[in-house]
C-alpha cells in the first residue's frame, strides 16, 4: 500500500475498450487514498435519490437529450464540496443543496453560467493527499477540460494508447456466458465446445460493446473529441503517454510513473 505525498487528480483518457475501468479498480486498490469521482454514478446517484439535480437530469434524459455540463459540473462540485475536498465562500449559486426546497425551480439548473475565471469562480481545492481522485466519465472535451480547469487543476492526465488493431482483436475474441458472467477468449481460452458455455451448455453471446461495428462508431467518436482533449492538457503540461497490448502490460507502468510523481518516499 502506497501513500502519496501530494493530492493527484488524475484522469484516464483512453479507446472505448483500452480498459480504462480495469486500471481505475488497480490503482484504487494499490493507493487507498485515491477515490473515483465518476460523473456517470454520481448521476446515477441523484437521480436515485430524487434531489433537485437528480429530477432536473433524469428530465433531459428522459426527453431524450444530452445532460447538460452545467450540470454534470454541479455533480461533481457538490460530490467534491460533501468530501471537504473543494470549498466556496463566495458564489451560492453552485452550493446546491440536497434539500428539495432549497431549489424550488430545479428545471432551471442549466441556465446557470460558470465564471469565466478561473480563481475567480471562489473555490479552493485541497491539496491533501486524502483528496485524491480519479475523475471518470467527464471531461470528454477540451471545453468541458477549460469548465474543470476553474474548479481545480487536473494534476495527471493518462494517454493510455493501445494500437486500435489490439484492441478489435480482444473484442472479436471475447464471448459470455450472462448469467455466470464467464468470459471466454476464442485465442487463449476457448470453450471447449465452440459457442457453448463450458458448465452449463448454454450458448456464448456477445456483449452488445463488443459488436465490432458498434466498438469502430464508438472508436471515430472518441478519436474525435480525444484529440483537442488531450491537446488542452499536453499544453499544461500533465499529459502522459502510456503504450501497451493489455492491461497486464499498462499497469506497472502507470504505477511507476504515478508514483515517480506523487508518492510520498518512505
Ligand atoms: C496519445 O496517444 C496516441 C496514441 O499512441 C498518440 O498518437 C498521441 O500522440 C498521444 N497524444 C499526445 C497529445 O501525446
Ligand atoms: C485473451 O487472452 C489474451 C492473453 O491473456 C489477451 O492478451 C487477450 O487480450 C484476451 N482477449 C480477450 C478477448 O479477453
Ligand atoms: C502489440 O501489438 C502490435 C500490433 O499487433 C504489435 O506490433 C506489437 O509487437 C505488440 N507489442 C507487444 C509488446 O506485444
Amino acid at each position: 500500500m502506497q501513500q502519496l505525498s501530494r493530492a493527484a487528480r488524475l484522469i484516464l483518457i483512453g479507446a472505448p475498450g483500452v480498459g480504462k475501468g480495469t486500471q481505475t479498480e488497480r490503482m484504487m486498490k494499490r493507493y487507498p487514498q485515491l477515490s473515483s469521482i465518476s460523473s456517470g454514478d454520481l448521476l446515477r446517484k441523484n437521480v436515485r435519490d430524487r434531489t433537485p439535480l437528480g429530477i432536473a437530469a433524469e428530465a433531459k434524459m428522459k426527453a431524450g437529450v444530452l445532460v447538460p455540463d452545467t450540470m454534470i459540473l454541479r455533480l461533481i462540485i457538490n460530490e467534491l464540496t460533501n468530501r471537504g475536498w473543494l470549498t466556496s465562500d463566495a458564489i451560492r449559486p453552485y452550493m446546491v443543496s440536497y434539500a428539495s426546497e432549497a431549489m424550488p425551480n430545479a428545471a432551471g439548473v442549466d441556465e446557470i453560467v460558470m465564471p469565466s475565471d478561473s480563481r475567480a469562480s471562489g473555490y479552493e481545492y485541497s491539496d491533501e493527499p486524502s483528496a485524491s481522485f480519479i475523475l471518470d466519465g467527464f471531461p470528454r472535451t477540451a471545453t468541458q477540460a477549460s469548465q474543470v480547469d476553474r474548479l481545480f487543476p487536473v494534476n495527471f492526465v493518462v494517454n493510455i494508447s493501445t494500437p486500435a488493431e489490439v484492441i478489435m482483436d480482444r473484442i472479436c475474441n471475447r464471448w459470455v456466458h450472462e448469467p455466470s458472467g464467464r468470459v471466454y477468449n476464442t485465442t487463449f481460452n476457448p470453450p471447449k465446445v465452440a459457442g457453448k458455455d463450458d458448465v452449463t451448455g448454454d450458448q456464448l453471446t456477445r456483449r452488445h460493446d463488443d459488436n465490432p461495428e458498434v466498438w469502430k462508431a464508438r472508436l471515430k467518436g472518441f478519436e474525435e473529441t480525444s484529440l483537442p482533449l488531450l491537446e488542452h492538457y499536453d499544453k499544461l503540461g500533465v499529459l502522459w503517454t502510456v503504450k501497451g497490448n493489455s492491461s497486464d502490460e499498462i499497469s506497472p507502468k502507470l504505477f511507476r510513473e504515478f508514483e515517480r510523481r506523487f508518492a510520498a518516499s518512505s
